[in-house]
């Protein structure tokens, strides 16, 4: 898929007043720092439609993009960030579960996943709650650029194997890198045939 335009359309905390428009909607969520502004740059090949920072917890709010005009890419705040007070994860619980609990166009999450990582009890957990609560996800591996194309099998292996306990299959995934451009052309085609549907 092409894209012609990517524009900011508005940050939020209140799922209410995310755009009302029924137009098809993906939403990038995952681990503090894991890379979900870098990936929504890098799919769009714009430098800094979203905002990224070395120190995790930089995406605080709900942020809608438009893109080619008749999507919507939505940029959410990391989960699991220790340093946030328990009462503004709390807050963040409460906004997160309402945007997944009530957002309709939504039609499908990325659940980002940093690939130098064993797998974290926090990402399978939340997988596990997207199921239990009916909404469809894919995984996205992402930093491959910093692993060996052996290492990263071992790593996405290691993860089929804890997630086979929950899933009859292993979600569909994609593998990427912001730095190195990686990944692109699939993440961005599976969109456009979801988009088609
Ligand atoms: P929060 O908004 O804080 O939850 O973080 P985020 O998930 O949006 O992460 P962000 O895109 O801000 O990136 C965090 C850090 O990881 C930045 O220093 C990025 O430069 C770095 N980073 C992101 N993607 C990649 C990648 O593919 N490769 C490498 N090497 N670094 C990356
Ligand atoms: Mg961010």
């Amino acid at each position: 898929m092409h894209i012609k335009s990517a524009e900011f359309v508005m940050s939020n905390s209140d799922v209410e007043k995310c755009p009302k428009s029924r137009l098809p909607e993906y939403a990038f969520i995952g681990r503090s720092n894991v890379g979900k502004s870098s990936l929504i740059n890098m799919l769009t090949s714009r430098k800094s439609l979203a905002k990224t920072s070395g120190r995790p917890g930089k995406t605080q709010l709900i942020n809608h993009f438009l893109i080619n005009k008749n999507w919507h890419l939505v940029d959410l705040p990391g989960y699991g960030y220790a340093r946030v007070s328990k009462s503004s994860k709390k807050v963040f619980q409460k906004f997160i579960t309402q945007y997944f609990g009530l957002r309709e166009q939504l039609v499908t999450a990325f659940v980002l996943v940093d690939i130098r990582h064993t797998p974290q009890p926090v990402d399978s957990d939340f997988m596990k709650w997207l199921g239990e609560n009916g909404v469809p996800f894919s995984i996205i591996f992402t930093k491959a650029d910093k692993l060996r194309p052996k290492a990263i099998q071992n790593h996405v292996d290691a993860y089929k194997a804890i997630l086979l306990e929950t899933w009859e299959e292993m979600p569909n995934y994609f593998i990427t890198s912001s730095s190195k451009d990686i990944g692109k052309d699939e993440v961005l085609g599976y969109i456009a045939e979801l988009n088609e549907n």
